[in-house]
């Protein structure tokens, strides 16, 4: 005989129904088995009929949660050799929750803590001892399908106790992966309705014969074995299988892809709290971080001491421009003297801006036109931000020095700027439908349409954004491509409306590949970097100017800069400014309000 499925499994409910079966089944090929529950005689027997070599039993009553411990230490210390711990227990009520005076509270509750609670203390209780093990070890746990699909009515407590097991699953087997070197494997077995004792007569008095209901216990108990075997996370027999491969394994592959883009939003958004709440060590009281983001902007606005004291603090002025400089192509009064004033002061003046579409040239005739006098190295774009952190930052492998772009020519000007290899973007073949022969091309890595020299995806605007582009930039990044974006603004205002913005050329390729780019635009720190490392500031002397909290602000404060100025001439309201969760070090009406300094 092989070797058996499992060298000696503890069955927690082993006196009828599944369990029972489970055990005869495993000890048929070869394995040993611990049984639990609270019948003694049901257990005795059981052993006298599987043999004492091969089998004993211990009587516990799991609702005793206080117990459970000791019940494990004692399991463990007896049985050191058990390498599977089947979490079978199980209990099913009719209750009619709209006839509340018919509800005895006190059976939802066990249902509850039989179905849920106790089986998490279970696990809880033997999970050092299975982690201490050399070898892999499993925890099968017996699902059900009303957790998923919660059919019939009258077991509404029975099908939320086991929807909350499922969904408690999901995230400890995931939690169990990031523990390095896991060797515990986690299973799911969803049974369809089975003929045993959980919903006979017994249990349900008003189902007559209801221990009939079902597939022959002996026939799912087969079934169960050989998909044990296969060894598979989760698996439905019988009518549940439909419902397991189908739809439940879509939600579960969302809910993979989802883990690590919510895990990553967390983070960012854990990381802006410890500055803004002053938790953990980036920020305490006395932090100039700190206070400047705990108290209330300081209104500059027609106080020319304060205006004076203020511009004083630094040597370098980060603008962001749209919003702040002019809104679509209407210059703002005062913009080019307020410039010149700060420069006049001996200020360094940088333009910082997320726009990819266009190059640093482009973006000085921009400014030409809106009567805003610039030099082209004071510009700062996210696709100049992006080609500098690709040629100086990435060591990208020699063999794979190409970047894959989608986005306009801004990004293809800088990326050549910078002797960076690309395909892609404004590449007129690519503005067409897939044919048929494509996906065959795709699938197979063929050179004619994936160059295997591309190291690097690169997604900023595009334009002509289309589905070749998208299954394309899909391929490099599952062959194992670095995911870049020039920024993740969702949107761009145009008008005085919004339209889709580079953010949503990339979204697309999280939801396919689960990945999140390296975004280099505000607020990404990558983006900061590449400005000092360009301009060499001080930080303490450095201010950002901008009117979205949430991206300029935040830039300016997660940079550690020496202040931070809104002007509440584009995104962001006073009541952001001064209620929000990211607020400046200071605000104006309107960036022309700096004037008042000459005063
Ligand atoms: N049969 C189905 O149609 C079906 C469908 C889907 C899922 N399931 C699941 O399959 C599992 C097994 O159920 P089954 O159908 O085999 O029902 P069953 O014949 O009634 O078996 C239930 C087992 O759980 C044990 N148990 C219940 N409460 C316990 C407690 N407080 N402490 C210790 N053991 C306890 C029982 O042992 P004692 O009474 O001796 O304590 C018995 O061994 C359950 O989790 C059930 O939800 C069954
Ligand atoms: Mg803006």
């Amino acid at each position: 005989m092989s070797s058996p499925l499992y060298k000696k499994a503890l069955i927690i409910g082993a006196t009828s129904g599944i369990g029972e079966a489970l055990a005869i089944k495993l000890i048929s090929h070869g394995s040993q088995v611990v049984l639990v529950g609270r019948r003694q005689e049901r257990l005795d027997n059981l052993v006298k009929r599987l043999g004492s070599d091969k089998s004993s039993a211990m009587q516990f009553d799991i609702l005793k949660l206080q117990d459970i411990s000791t019940f494990a230490s004692k399991v463990t210390t007896e049985h050191p050799d058990i390498d599977a711990i089947i979490l079978n227990s199980g209990i099913q009520r009719s209750i009619n929750f709209a006839k509340p005076e018919t509800v005895d509270m006190s059976v939802v509750q066990e249902e509850l803590t039989t179905n849920y609670t106790s089986i998490i203390h279970l696990t809880m209780a033997f999970l050092p001892f299975l982690q201490a093990k050399k070898t892999t070890t499993h925890l099968v746990y017996i699902s059900a399908t009303l957790g998923i699909i919660p059919t019939v009515l009258r077991t509404g407590g029975y099908n939320a106790s086991k929807a909350a097991l499922h969904h408690w699953i999901l995230v400890f087997r995931e939690q169990l992966r990031q523990q390095p070197d896991n060797r515990v494997k986690v299973v799911e077995v969803f049974p369809p309705a089975v003929q045993t004792e959980l919903h006979d007569e017994r249990h349900q008095p008003d189902l007559k014969d209801g221990g009939k209901i079902g597939m022959p216990l002996q026939e799912f108990i087969d079934q169960t074995y050989e998909e044990l075997l296969k060894g598979d996370e989760q698996f439905g027999i019988g009518m549940a299988k439909a419902t397991i491969d189908g739809w439940e394994k879509e939600r579960v592959k969302l809910f993979h892809h989802q883990v690590p883009v919510v895990t990553n939003a967390l983070k960012q958004f854990l990381n802006y709290i410890s500055y803004h709440v002053g938790v953990g060590s980036k920020s305490a009281p006395g932090d100039p971080h700190y206070t400047m983001t705990t108290t209330s902007p300081q209104y500059l606005t027609g106080n020319p001491a304060a205006l004076n004291e203020f511009i004083d603090r630094f040597d370098t002025f980060l603008f962001d421009c749209d919003g702040v400089l002019w809104s679509g192509d209407h210059t703002f009064p005062g913009t080019a003297e307020t410039l010149e004033l700060l420069r006049s002061r001996g200020k360094q003046v940088v333009f910082v801006t997320n726009n990819s579409t266009k190059s640093r040239a482009d973006y000085k005739k921009k400014l030409d036109g809106l009567g805003i006098p610039s030099n082209v190295e004071e510009i700062f774009s996210s696709s100049y931000s992006a080609s500098i952190y690709i040629s100086r930052i990435l060591k990208l492998p020699a063999d794979k020095p190409k970047v894959f772009v989608i986005g306009e020519t801004g990004i293809e000007q800088e990326l050549r700027n910078e002797n960076v290899p690309f395909i892609g973007g404004t590449d007129p073949t690519l503005r067409r439908d897939l044919v048929p022969e494509d996906y065959k091309l795709m699938a197979n890595g063929d050179p004619s349409l994936l160059d295997p020299e591309v190291g690097v995806v690169l997604v900023g605007l595009d334009f002509h954004i289309n589905y070749l582009k998208l299954a394309l930039a899909f391929q490099y990044i599952r062959r194992g491509a670095v995911f870049l974006a020039t920024n993740i603004d969702s949107t761009l205002p145009n008008q005085g409306s919004l339209f889709p913005g580079a953010g949503s050329m990339s979204a697309p390729l999280i939801m396919m590949s689960g990945k999140e780019p390296t975004a280099l635009g505000k607020p990404s720190q990558a983006m900061m970097d590449a400005i000092e490392g360009k301009f060499q500031f001080d930080r303490n002397r450095t201010c950002m100017v901008g009117d979205r909290t949430n991206t300029d602000i935040r830039f300016g404060i997660e940079g550690k800069l020496g202040g931070t100025l809104a002007v509440l001439t584009g995104v962001s309201t006073k009541d952001d400014v001064l209620n929000g969760l990211l607020r400046p070090a200071a605000y104006v009406d309107k960036l022309s309000d700096l004037l008042g300094a000459k005063e």
